[in-house]
């Protein structure tokens, strides 16, 4: 699978840039404030890592982990929290970021559960945004790259746990 074919999608440089250019919205839609940024595991470490680094406010950081009953790469539908965050976020605000909205499942689900818990505000971040296979409607708040449907990997992102560790992010070509 090492051998699998895959093409550049995005070059380090675009993703820095696109990062820094998400940081410097979310700090000025929050300014005076301090955020609550939860990510979803393991997929979105890397982006949330670098995305944190460039904020201009005070952040706090959790991370949740979800699975989705069904196999592969695809959501099924039943989605249960395996990790939990540590803290309250009763009137505090929330950013979720996340590596890809794909079928719009897991999103969904998430932000219903923490609405649940009274912050005072929860948005989505999302580096990367497959539109047109959204099976329930969903819109992140913030949005790196719109891209079409395909096998993304790197940059945290992987197929069956490889990958993660490539600084670019690469499309799979069958
Ligand atoms: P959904 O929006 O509930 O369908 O789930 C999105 C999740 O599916 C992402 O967090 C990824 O874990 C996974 N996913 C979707 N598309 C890809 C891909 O191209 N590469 C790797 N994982 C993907
Ligand atoms: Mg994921």
């Amino acid at each position: 699978m090492e051998s699998m074919k895959r093409k550049i999608l995005f070059t380090k440089e675009i993703i820095e840039k696109r990062v820094e250019e998400l940081a410097e919205t979310i700090s000025r839609d929050y300014e005076g404030g301090e955020l609550f940024v939860i990510g979803i595991l393991k997929g979105a470490f890397v982006f949330m890592a670098d995305l944190i680094r460039r904020l201009s406010i005070p952040c706090f950081i959790e991370f949740v982990k979800l699975a989705s009953y069904g196999a592969g790469s695809v959501s099924s539908g039943k989605i249960v929290m395996t990790k939990d965050i540590e803290t309250s976020i009763e009137g505090k605000d929330v950013l979720i970021t996340e590596d890809i909205v794909d079928t719009g499942l897991t999103l969904s689900f998430l932000v219903n559960q923490f609405r649940e818990r009274n912050p005072r505000s929860v948005k989505v971040c999302a580096l990367l945004d497959k539109r047109q296979r959204r099976e329930v409607p969903f819109e992140a708040d913030y949005v790196g790259f719109t891209i079409e449907d395909g096998f993304v990997v790197g940059y945290g992102i992987d197929f069956n746990e490889k990958f993660r560790y490539l600084p670019e992010i690469y499309i799979i070509e069958e």
